[in-house]
């Protein structure tokens, strides 16, 4: 079987890494890159003399012979491409997040349902070796029953005007969640501050709560003096961290917990806190983009399921929707509808 056959729409800032993965896979055959800018079409050819190059998403599927396609465009293009694409009966890879609101997610799973195509949302993060590492410790009960995560993903900049702070940077943390969890949220409850620009959220407090109880917790920000990209799992039998700015030790694995009464303890205490040792797993890096790539062309294939499949998409698109619902209601929980039984 030959490389997959496969066009890329969107070469901004984003785009040109998946191009640079499509163009240097064997698994892979990159025909043609379509952007709606000139500009943007002009350092494509440059980049790529070989290379196909169009400025309309219609004209792309009609003229040329393609099997897949990746929308790296912007994301309140995502929808319509993206349709354009399931419609002309290819395979779609849409990056994060899926569209700009849940009716238009359930669309698009409706329609590559109908369809028989592959819809696979670009949770990059969740293909990170880490994160895989993370939900191997969790299945295997090293931290007995997890109780409750958190994720914080803060720094001073990049400011946005199109969209908030937790749509600019939360989705990874929500895809994070739902995936080390294994459950979609049903409630939400938010607030966030618009310091620089009105009705602009520039930080945001969400907490996720899901049907075992489990609760995960993000706070995002672009106005924040740390750089941090950070998730800390509180377990019963032990606590893990999973810093991704460290380069190396990545994965904190803390033997601490809080235990039942212990005879020796001293008067007034009802609970034992044990401090153990430390553990720092071993990770094998890859470029998750790479990995995410490959996943997709096996999806393409029939040997593989989308590990972050339309569904997934949809879930995490219907948290940024209910986290905006929330915070505009001043913080009260919003609801959620789970699954695809509601499409
Ligand atoms: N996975 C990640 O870590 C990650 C990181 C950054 C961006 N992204 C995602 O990548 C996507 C692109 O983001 P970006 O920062 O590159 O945006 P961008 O604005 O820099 O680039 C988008 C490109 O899409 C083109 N475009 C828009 N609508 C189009 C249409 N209908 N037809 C053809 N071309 C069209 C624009 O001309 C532009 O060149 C977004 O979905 C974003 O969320 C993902």
């Amino acid at each position: 079987m030959g490389p997959l056959r496969v066009g890329v729409v969107g070469f901004g800032y984003w785009g040109p890494n998946l191009v640079r993965n499509i163009a240097k896979s064997t698994e892979t055959e990159l025909i043609v890159i379509c952007d709606g800018s000139s500009v943007n079409l002009e350092k494509a050819k440059s980049a790529y003399p070989d290379v196909l190059v169009c400025g309309d998403v219609e004209q792309m599927l009609s003229e040329h012979q393609i099997d897949a396609v990746v929308v790296a465009s912007s994301v309140p293009s995502h929808f319509a491409v993206a349709r354009s694409v399931i419609l002309a009966g290819k395979h779609c890879f849409v990056e994060k997040p899926l569209t700009l609101n849940s009716a238009d997610a359930e669309e698009l799973v409706r329609l590559a349902a109908e369809k028989d195509v592959v819809l696979l949302v670009d949770h990059l993060l969740i293909y990170h070796a880490a994160v895989r590492e993370i939900k191997r410790i969790i299945e295997s009960g090293e931290l007995g029953e997890v109780l409750y995560l958190y994720a914080q993903r803060l720094n001073l900049g990049k400011v946005r005007t199109a969209e908030n702070a937790f749509w600019s940077l939360a989705p990874h943390d929500v895809s994070i969640a739902l995936y080390l969890l294994g459950e979609e949220a049903d409630a939400v409850s938010a607030t966030g501050s618009d310091f620089l620009n009105k009705g602009i959220q520039d930080v945001v407090f969400a907490s996720l709560h899901f049907p075992s109880g489990k609760s995960a917790h993000i706070h995002v920000s672009w106005l924040d003096p740390h750089k941090v990209r950070k998730f800390t799992i509180v377990g019963t039998k032990k606590m893990l961290v999973f810093d991704d700015m460290d380069p190396d030790n990545k994965i904190w694995i803390y033997d601490k917990g809080v235990g039942a009464p212990d005879s020796a303890m001293a008067y007034g205490e009802d609970l034992s806190l044990r401090f153990g040792e430390i553990r720092i797993p071993a990770l094998k890096m890859r470029e998750p983009l790479a990995d995410v790539l490959s996943h997709f062309v096996s999806c393409c294939r029939g040997d593989a399921q989308p590990e972050s499949d339309g569904v997934a998409g949809l879930a995490v698109v219907r948290v940024l929707e209910a986290v905006d619902g929330s915070i505009e209601q001043g913080g009260t929980p919003v609801q959620l509808k789970r699954g695809v039984g509601d499409v």
